[in-house]
Parts: structure tokens; C-alpha cells; sequence
């Protein structure tokens, strides 16, 4: 485990390209949406100055620059098996007081597992991992963050949906990189049950993946009203059924405007008549 001081020693270990510390986690020109994006999905969802979250390959700190400033000291991890990127990310975006400050830590193994850290946590961010995973490794890691969830815990996770399977899908089985791997949503919901997640599927900005939030209880995971006030509950959608428009799918608020406008119209009929 790479703790403060153990981080430090790391320095002069790798020196890989720096300036390809952005385009490495994805497109360049998304880098700073997508952190942003990552933090303000977690604090719409409850994250506190107190939790403590893991950043399950945090990368070059694409969500980190925002969360280590917010989080108490102590209270941020991250796994990433390539500590260039976060030599990087400590010299050209947060410095490195950051580590005197807010005492991070990292570890650098590249096993997927979580039980190295010794702890449970609050939240654990997931962001454009799955969608490198094939087959064979996604259930993997998918108890790994079950593993190292708290019982009252969130973990936010991305996936590249699909509607149907795509080639990538059935020949890549391993750490797929820098190609995705596709799944269909109710594959993601099977996979998370089966490793013991209730799981709901996030309506957030994102231009490629889809979010979802998992929890050991479906209790834990967000309400209609949170994923509402949040911005994260799906679209009403309308199926026509025998010739008229039904409402299949609706968020309450647009639900409490169609109520009023039925009611309106009947009062309407019964004041005309
Ligand atoms: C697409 S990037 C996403 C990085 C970060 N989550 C973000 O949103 O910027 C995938 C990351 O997974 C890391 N990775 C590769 N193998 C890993 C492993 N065994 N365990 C954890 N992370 C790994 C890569 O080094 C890379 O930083």
C-alpha cells in the first residue's frame, strides 16, 4: 500500500510520457467534464466532507483533483496500477502539498482487489472501468466493490451499454484497453445481482457510458425523489396503446403536471355542462 510517505518514494520510479496523462483515461477534451461530472454525481448523491470513498482506478486523478480538496483528510483512496499517471496528476494539476494536506492513499497493484486496503467504504467510484472489463474479469471486480463497500455504502460504476451484444463482447475476456467492452443493461443488472448488488440504472451526463448506483440493500439506493432532485431519473417515456398515448414512465414532477392538467380539463367539463 502506497500511503503518504510510500507515494513520495514513488517518484522517481516512473516516468512515462506526462503530457499523456489526460488523452491516457480518455478523450483530452473530455477530461475536465468528466471529473467534474464524476464529483457532482457523487454529491447529488450524498457524498460528505466525513465519507470515505474509494477511486477504483482513479487514473490521473480526473475525479480525484475534485475530491481530494472536499474530502476530510485521510478519507481518499485510490487503486491504480499506473502510478505515472498520478505522479502526473500531483505535478500538473494538484500539487503536491496535496499529500501533506490530505493525506491520500494509494495503492498500486493491478490484482483488482480491494481487501488490500484493510477498510470499507462509504462510497467507491467506478468511472470508465467496467467498460474495459470482458467477461470473465467485470464479475470480478464487481465483488471486489462488493466486497469493499460498507453495508450502508454507494458505489457509482459506468458501463458501455449496447442493445445487443457486440462482437467486442464475445471475444475479450480480460482488461480490455484502450477498446470498450459492451454489455446489454439487463446483462449489468444479472452481473450485479449475481454478485449480490441491487443496482439501478442513473440518468447523468455522460457521453459514451451509462451510470448505474449499486448497494448491498435497495433501500440504500437512490429514491425516485433523490435520483429526481439529482437529475438523474430517466425521461418520461409514452407508449401508444389501442390508439391512445399512455404514460409508461414518469417523473414526478412532470406526473404532478399532468395530474393538474386532467384535473383542470375535468373541473372544465363539469363548469361548461
Ligand atoms: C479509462 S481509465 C479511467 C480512469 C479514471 N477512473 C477516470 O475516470 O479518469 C481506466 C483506468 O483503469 C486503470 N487500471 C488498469 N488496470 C487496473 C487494475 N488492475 N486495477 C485498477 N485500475 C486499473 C488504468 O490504469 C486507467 O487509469
Amino acid at each position: 500500500m502506497y500511503g503518504v510517505t510510500q507515494f513520495r518514494e514513488l517518484k522517481t520510479a516512473h516516468r512515462a510520457v506526462p503530457d499523456d496523462y489526460m488523452a491516457y483515461v480518455g478523450p483530452a477534451v473530455d477530461y475536465d467534464l468528466l471529473g467534474a461530472a464524476q464529483f457532482s454525481l457523487l454529491v447529488a448523491l450524498g457524498l460528505r466532507h466525513h465519507h470515505a470513498l474509494l477511486d477504483y482506478g482513479c487514473g490521473s486523478l480526473r475525479a480525484g483533483r475534485f475530491l481530494l480538496p472536499f474530502l476530510d483528510p485521510g478519507h481518499y483512496y485510490g487503486l491504480e496500477p499506473n502510478t505515472w499517471l498520478l505522479e502526473a496528476a500531483l505535478d500538473r494539476q494538484l500539487g503536491r502539498d496535496m499529500l501533506d494536506i490530505k493525506q491520500p492513499t494509494f495503492l498500486s497493484h493491478d490484482s483488482f482487489g480491494t481487501g488490500e486496503f484493510g477498510r470499507r467504504f462509504d462510497y467507491i467510484l467506478a468511472h470508465s472501468i467496467l467498460s474495459h472489463t470482458g467477461p470473465g474479469l467485470i464479475d470480478r471486480v464487481l465483488s471486489q466493490i462488493v466486497a469493499g463497500l460498507a453495508d450502508d455504502g454507494l458505489a457509482l460504476v459506468t458501463v458501455c451499454q449496447a442493445r445487443w451484444p457486440r462482437r467486442s463482447e464475445a471475444k475479450s475476456h480480460g482488461w480490455v484497453y484502450p477498446e470498450a467492452v459492451w454489455y446489454r443493461a439487463s446483462d449489468v443488472r444479472a452481473r450485479a445481482r449475481a454478485a449480490g448488488f441491487h443496482s439501478v440504472a442513473l440518468r447523468w451526463r455522460h457521453p459514451r457510458q451509462r451510470w448505474y448506483a449499486l448497494a448491498h440493500h435497495p433501500a440504500r439506493l437512490p429514491s425516485a425523489r433523490q435520483r429526481l432532485m439529482a437529475g438523474t431519473y430517466p425521461r418520461a417515456s409514452l407508449r401508444k396503446t389501442a390508439g391512445r398515448q399512455v404514460i409508461e414512465r414518469c417523473p414526478p414532477h412532470i406526473w404532478e403536471r399532468v395530474l393538474a392538467i386532467r384535473w383542470r380539463r375535468g373541473r372544465g367539463r363539469t363548469a361548461g355542462s
